[in-house]
């Protein structure tokens, strides 16, 4: 599917101001969508705006109550409906659990997990009833095995997996699509908000991928009424193979890529 043959009528991204959140609002300004950008850096957003009179622009702490409300009351505004809404703003933080700050994974949960439940459930409070839309979840392919060193983030993205997974099974025939988005390694400022810049040396170029075409094959899928969307090949047969393996030997196997 390219950008001319979304559906969507109209859109709101979190996390718009980087990586895949501003490759998916690119897109849709290409598709002339009208979209509404979430983040925290105002520049950054005015930036987009800047360059698509198609997108306008919220700012706001997801991980504060007032910049939660703010966006939720957008979504829940009958006077401009929003078709698709994407819960994409996420980071993690690598490290031994135990020497994290407990403040910061405080927040990843917050953000990762609190902020996308009441934005999804603001969202499907409008779309169901209208019996139209699409609710797009972005989760990770950390969330099906257990991911040392990166404990939080990947519990955080299980959940926001199995989340989106249950939802799309419960809206089935409603008229509503709810997909979560599984990227595996993507190049955006994730590894250097997260600790894991040092990714970038230890793994090869192969299994990298570019934030477009994670952002297309997110847009693609939640339009086609996908439950899963695994971006690049290698990634889809890993997630095969996770549901077959042993967990004890997956957690192991987790365990020492972590380490390098
Ligand atoms: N890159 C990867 O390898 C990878 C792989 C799998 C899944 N993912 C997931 O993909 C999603 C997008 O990440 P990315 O890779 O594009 O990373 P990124 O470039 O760091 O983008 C993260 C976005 O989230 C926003 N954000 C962070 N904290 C926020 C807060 N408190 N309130 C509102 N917005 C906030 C950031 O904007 P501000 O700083 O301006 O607020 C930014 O726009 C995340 O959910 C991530 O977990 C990434």
């Amino acid at each position: 599917m390219s950008a001319r043959q979304f559906p969507f009528k109209s859109a709101l991204v979190t996390g718009a101001s980087s990586g895949i959140g501003e490759a998916m609002v690119e897109l849709l300004a290409s598709a002339n969508i009208p979209t509404v950008a979430v983040a925290r850096r105002r520049d950054r957003l005015e930036e987009l705006a800047a360059r698509h009179s198609c997108v306008s622009v919220v700012v706001a702490d997801l991980t504060s109550s007032r910049g939660l409300s703010a966006v939720a009351a957008v979504i829940a505004d009958t006077a401009s409906p929003i078709d698709l809404v994407v819960n994409n703003a996420g980071f993690g933080t690598s490290g031994r659990f135990h020497e994290l700050d407990g403040d910061r994974l405080d927040n990843e949960v917050q953000l990762n997990v609190a902020a996308l439940t009441r934005l999804s459930r603001a969202a499907l409070g409008m779309m169901v009833p209208r019996g139209r839309g699409y609710l797009l979840n972005v989760s990770s392919v950390a969330g099906f095995q257990a991911a040392p060193r990166l404990a939080v983030y990947a519990a955080t993205k299980a959940y926001v997996t199995s989340f989106s997974e249950s939802l799309h099974e419960e809206v089935r025939g409603t008229g509503v699509h709810v997909t979560a988005l599984c990227p595996g390694l993507t190049r955006t400022e994730f590894q250097s908000v997260s600790n894991t810049s040092d990714y970038a040396a230890q793994y090869p170029g192969f299994v990298w991928l570019e934030a477009d075409e994670v952002a297309l094959a997110g847009l693609s899928d939640v339009a086609k009424g996908k439950a899963l969307s695994i971006p690049g090949g290698l990634y889809a047969g890993l997630a095969v193979a996770t549901g077959i393996m042993p967990r004890g030997i997956l957690g192991r196997m987790s365990g020492m890529v972590q380490r390098g």
